[in-house]
């Protein structure tokens, strides 16, 4: 039977390819959208998400709107960073219609809760953004750590270092604090960090395949991708391609087997000088008990060709 998933997204470029992957992957079932800010302003990466799903026929799953910003703080503000490798609107600045439905009225936090309750341990929870709404479930519900299968998140840098500081990654970065609860809260949960996703490449070649597909969903993805394998031009030329960061957490929520991973209970540091870094909580080291486990080896072959069969499975359209 298919898992129940929930993506997590604060929808920039490769969360956009992270939804295109869980529609082409039968063994995940999207229950819904979670929407959080980050590579774009939360309102903006709910109106991406549900456009993609109108694009996709998909009208069928429900989005949510999730918390604005920070525990810590008041606001958000999107990093010029941010703006510059998913473009202002936060798909590459291709435009697509707006979807004819608005979000749901229930908030993200409340979908969360109730979706733990209903699917326990048949629930996959998938984050590719801060973690914001999760750390503001538990505080709400604690039980539903207990309850929720496993939370495969995008975020971190175990063995390599940051993408926005030596010490931190993009995701973790926006929210240290949020982060560090739901890393010690027990709940069990999967880091698909940089020392895999930037290993998972993908060039020009591979989206010229999608544009000739002739279709409004392959042109989409296709020209979205391509804006952002030209930013990683500039931010990291010498990868010769962008990082599949968001759609690995996909993928490996739907194929475990795709990464190697190091069991280890985590931790994020909260405090200068290295606020952001994520690494091993030394209290709970000896614990028997490893709730968490860090991704540190992948299949990096296996990925791309599941990862270009099920976006192209998407961007056929049919
Ligand atoms: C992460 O940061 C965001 O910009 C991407 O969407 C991805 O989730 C990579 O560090
Ligand atoms: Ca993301």
């Amino acid at each position: 039977m298919a898992k129940k998933v929930i993506l997590d997204l604060d929808t920039g470029i490769d969360d956009a390819l992270a939804i295109f992957y869980c529609l082409g992957s039968p063994e995940l079932e999207l229950i819904g959208i979670t929407g959080t800010y980050g590579n774009v302003q939360v309102a903006q990466g709910v109106r991406n998400a549900l456009a993609i799903l109108a694009l996709c026929g998909r009208d069928d799953v429900p989005v949510f709107l999730g918390e604005p910003h920070a525990l810590s703080k008041k606001s958000f503000e999107v990093m010029e960073i941010s703006e510059f490798i998913h473009g202002k609107n936060g798909i590459g600045n291709v435009g697509i219609p707006d979807a004819e439905r608005q979000p749901e009225s229930m908030g993200a936090v409340d979908f969360i809760i109730e979706s733990a309750h209903t699917y326990q341990k048949d629930l996959l929870y998938i984050p590719t953004g801060p973690q914001t709404n999760m750390a503001t479930a538990l505080r709400k519900d604690p039980s539903i750590k207990d309850r929720i299968g496993r939370m495969i998140l995008m975020g971190g840098a175990l063995t390599v270092p940051g993408n926005v500081q030596p010490w931190a990654e993009a995701n973790i970065n926006q929210d240290p604090e949020a982060a560090n609860e739901t890393f010690r809260s027990g709940l069990p949960a999967t880091m698909i960090g940089l020392d895999v996703t930037l290993q998972t490449l993908l060039t020009y070649k591979e989206t010229q395949v999608w544009r000739d597909l002739n279709t409004p969903q392959g042109a989409f993805v296709a020209d979205m991708t391509d804006y952002y394998i030209k930013a990683y031009e500039t931010t990291a030329p010498y990868l010769g391609g962008c990082g599949l960061h968001d759609p690995l957490a996909v993928g490996v929520a739907a194929d475990p087997s795709l990464v190697k991973c190091l069991d280890i209970n985590m931790k994020v540091d909260t405090e200068d000088p290295v606020r952001g870094r994520t690494i091993g909580n030394e209290m709970k080291l000896n614990n028997s008990d490893k709730t968490m486990n860090v991704a540190v080896e992948v299949d990096v072959p296996r990925f791309l060709d599941e990862f270009m069969a099920r976006i192209t499975r998407v961007a056929q359209g049919s």
